[in-house]
């Protein structure tokens, strides 16, 4: 890799993101400086940690590193919505996390997942028949945006007519940096609080007229004498609408563009279908959809040689730890044979490893074993990036299926 000047790197210019992902900023890194203090041209400074085993002690240790204290996103004007911020349990410390975490751990149980597997295999097959109907299609929205929404409102027990109104908030909601998708903030909040009261209503529903459901089971949760509130079961609602689905949509369209570009894998797959658990874990490792996450020291700590004053942003990598040469050989390699398990897009098993990682799992191992088993693919164009330094984004893959 060529030389890296590091008094010119900017971590979190978006526009850098949305032409390719600065690999070789991040080994650099990694090989120079892997707890690296960045002053941002806005005056904010974040100490950036890209090597996997430091991601995975500062990921476990809430005391030291807190994701209450400053949020766990690193966007600007954080501060002015910190309080509301905080109402999500991404953005909690133990022991109000650990008490959240309980109770809503019933709704994720694998029976609960297995169920909705079986449902969403139906739906995925739906799903990728109609697109190889069409053939020529923009893969991002007519197949990798679907599966992800519906599994979230199946998994919130939302009704087949409410459907599109939770699909369109959603994705107001998400007010990406991206040109293409700027949603002004106003009508980002309006469908934020649209959501909320859309959570209220089907909670004051299903306490009325319990079911057999997800909904009926985090409001009558009760673990510890602790229960989901009707406040915070809204909260939790929107949550997961955003972390479920812009998340599951990138791992999937990263997963087409890297077994396109990468044709010798793409057909170990379909010579060997069994091979689809590891190649899932391959895909999530090689597009690590969300980037970083961030936390906020507690105290003065000590990380990898370099010392962190107390109060200070610490930005962790996905993006780059599932890249490390001294945890994965070759790690610019997309083999789907690897054996990938020690990624960490889901996080490094802290305390806020993500809830929804199962889920994940099985939305894309039905998306890809319909994909591969109905139709042969073919790239049109170039796929378009997101811009943004936080989400690992595919906005516009252009793909032709032709059915086998
Ligand atoms: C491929 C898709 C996904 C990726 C890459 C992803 C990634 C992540 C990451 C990196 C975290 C933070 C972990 C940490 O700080 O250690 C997280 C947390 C979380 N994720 Fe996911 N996620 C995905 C899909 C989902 C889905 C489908 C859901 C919901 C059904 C979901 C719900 C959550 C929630 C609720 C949290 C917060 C957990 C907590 O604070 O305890 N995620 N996710």
């Amino acid at each position: 890799m060529e030389n890296v000047d590091l008094a010119s790197v900017n971590l979190f210019d978006s526009d850098v993101y949305a032409e390719r992902v600065p690999h070789e900023w991040f080994a650099e890194l990694r090989r120079s400086a892997p707890v690296w203090r960045q002053e941002l041209p806005d005056g904010r400074v974040f100490w950036n940690v890209t090597r996997h085993e430091d991601l995975t002690a500062v990921n476990r240790d809430a005391s030291n590193y807190s994701s209450w204290l400053a949020s766990s996103l690193t966007m600007p004007g954080m501060e002015d919505i910190l309080d509301q911020q905080r109402l999500m349990m991404v953005n909690m410390d133990p022991p109000e996390h650990t008490k959240l975490r309980k109770v809503v751990n019933k709704g994720f149980t694998p029976a609960m997942i297995r169920q909705l597997q079986e449902h969403l295999a139906e739906e995925a097959r739906t799903i990728v028949a109609e697109a190889v109907e069409t053939g020529d299609v923009e893969f991002v929205e007519q197949v990798a945006c679907e599966l992800p929404l519906i599994a979230i409102a199946e998994f919130l027990g939302v009704p087949r007519e409410d459907r599109r109104r939770i699909f369109d908030l959603s994705n107001r909601m998400v007010g990406a940096e991206d040109p293409d998708y700027q949603v002004d903030e106003e009508e980002a909040m309006a469908a934020m609080i649209e959501m909320y009261a859309y959570a209220q209503e089907l909670a004051d529903e299903r306490k009325a007229n319990p079911r057999d459901d997800i909904v009926s089971k985090l409001l009558s949760a009760e673990v510890d004498g602790e229960h989901l509130t009707v406040e915070e079961f809204n909260v939790f609602f929107l949550l997961l609408a955003v972390a479920g689905n812009e998340t599951t949509r990138n791992a999937i369209s990263h997963g087409m563009l890297a077994l396109l570009e990468n044709p010798d894998q793409q057909q170990k797959l379909r010579d060997d279908p069994s091979l689809i658990d590891g190649a899932i874990e391959e895909i999530l490792r090689w597009g690590s959809p969300v980037m970083h996450f961030r936390r906020q020291t507690t105290r003065d700590v000590t990380l990898a040689g370099v010392d962190i004053p107390d109060n200070s942003g610490v930005v962790f990598w996905h993006i780059s730890a599932n890249r490390d040469e001294t945890v994965f050989e070759d790690p610019y390699t997309f083999n789907v044979e690897r054996d990938a398990s020690q990624h960490i897009a889901f996080g490094g098993g802290g305390p806020h490893f993500c809830l929804g990682a199962n889920l994940a799992r099985a939305e894309m191992k039905v998306v890809f074993t319909e994909l591969l088993r109905q139709a042969t693919w073919e790239q049109r164009a170039p796929a378009r990036r997101l811009r943004s330094n936080f989400i690992n984004g595919i906005k516009d893959l252009q793909v032709t299926l032709t059915p086998k």
